[in-house]
């Protein structure tokens, strides 16, 4: 697996909605408006709430945090969180993901140079080589790495100990993890798409570190058209304050983000170009499904993962897909939004996306 291939998605997820401007600027301010602590952490409130006792009863004892799966769609805080948890037990964190861990040896230089206490954090852990995860699974158990040394009759296995370290492990697709890899974690957080009333708060929050001068109505004018994700609200927040700043008087209003976001094409429902392609596709070409994720990703020019992990877990959510047995099917909500007249009745279709 190439180095391009494992930052596909996340460079698909980030370059959303922001064509032709910097990255490196837009990641930076990114981080910058990353919570450090739990109390900042916004939302996920069972999830936030069970860590915390979790955090607090491992400090008590002293012990090392038990191994933690998070898995849920791109840009929800997983790796935040990640860096939360270490910052929170104190303890140091090393950052990696599947798709980078080619060989043993990788794996094994990351283990060994770990200390007691540490938090190792294997992003897209579902991408991980096969042979790779077994490896995993004695140093999570017993914190113990097998090595083979050698190959051949001269072969010979050598058991190395392990610091007693927190493995945290994040994945966009939790059916893929293993049944073996998933047993080996103490502790398995879903973290699900934020209700607009949070997404609203943490762009407030986002506001504020940025120095932007924000009314509360447009905040829930971003909120709204955020599709759920956190890391999508701090993005449209920072185009829109461009637009507030270089077109209007530098305040996000309701009126000037609504305007700001109409001509980025963002629509009511937070939905993209892509999304719209992909629905209208399966509309016009496919009689609305269903048909195969192959055939979509064909059809629209885009990664099958990245249609699944990126663009359909939000669109099922919002009931505009469903997922069946043969193939994905468009519901009568997305005609509607879409302005297509459902099956059977005459194709005209009226542009309202944006009112
Ligand atoms: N920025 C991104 N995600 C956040 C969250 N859950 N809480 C606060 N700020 C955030």
């Amino acid at each position: 697996m190439s180095d391009n291939d494992q930052t596909t998605n996340r460079s698909i997820e980030e370059s959303r909605l922001i064509g032709g401007n910097s990255m490196n600027d837009d990641q930076q301010i990114e981080l910058s408006l990353r919570p450090q602590y739990l109390r900042e952490y916004i939302g996920q409130r069972k999830v936030k709430d069970n860590l915390n006792i979790f955090v607090k009863a491992a400090k008590a004892r002293s012990e090392s945090l038990d191994h933690v799966l998070l898995n849920g769609p791109p840009g929800l805080g997983k790796t935040t969180l990640a860096a939360i948890i270490s910052r929170e037990m104190g303890s140091k964190l090393k950052v990696t993901a599947g798709p980078v861990i080619e060989k043993a040896g990788d794996l094994a230089a990351l283990l060994t140079n770990l200390e007691a206490g540490d938090v190792l954090f294997i992003d897209e852990i579902h991408r991980l080589h096969p042979a790779i995860e077994e490896i995993l699974y004695p140093a999570m158990e017993d914190y113990e790495l097998d090595l083979v040394i050698g190959q051949g009759p001269s072969a010979r296995s050598v058991k190395l100990e392990l610091p007693r370290f927190t493995l945290i492990g994040a994945t966009t697709r939790p059916g893929l993890i293993t049944a073996p890899l998933r047993g080996r974690f103490g502790i398995n957080f879903h973290l699900d798409f934020y209700p607009v009333e949070d997404l609203q708060i943490i762009v407030e929050r986002s506001a504020t570190i940025l120095g932007a001068q924000m009314e509360e109505s447009g905040a829930k004018a971003i909120a709204l058209r955020s599709r759920g994700t956190p890391r999508i609200a701090n993005r449209l927040l920072r185009r829109v304050r461009d637009f507030a700043e270089v077109e209007f008087d530098g305040v996000i209003t309701a009126a000037v983000a609504t305007d700001a976001l109409n001509r980025m094409e963002v629509d009511r429902f937070g939905l993209d170009e892509v999304d719209r392609k992909m629905l209208t596709t399966i509309i016009e070409k496919f009689g609305g499904g269903p048909v195969g994720v192959s055939t979509i990703s064909a059809s629209i020019s885009e990664e099958k993962e990245a249609i699944e992990e990126i663009y359909e877990p939000y669109l099922i959510q919002i009931g505009f897909l469903n997922r069946t047995p043969r193939g994905r099917v468009v519901t009568a909500a997305a005609y509607h939004h879409l302005g297509f007249d459902l099956p059977n009745q005459a194709a005209t279709r009226q542009n309202d996306l944006f009112q």
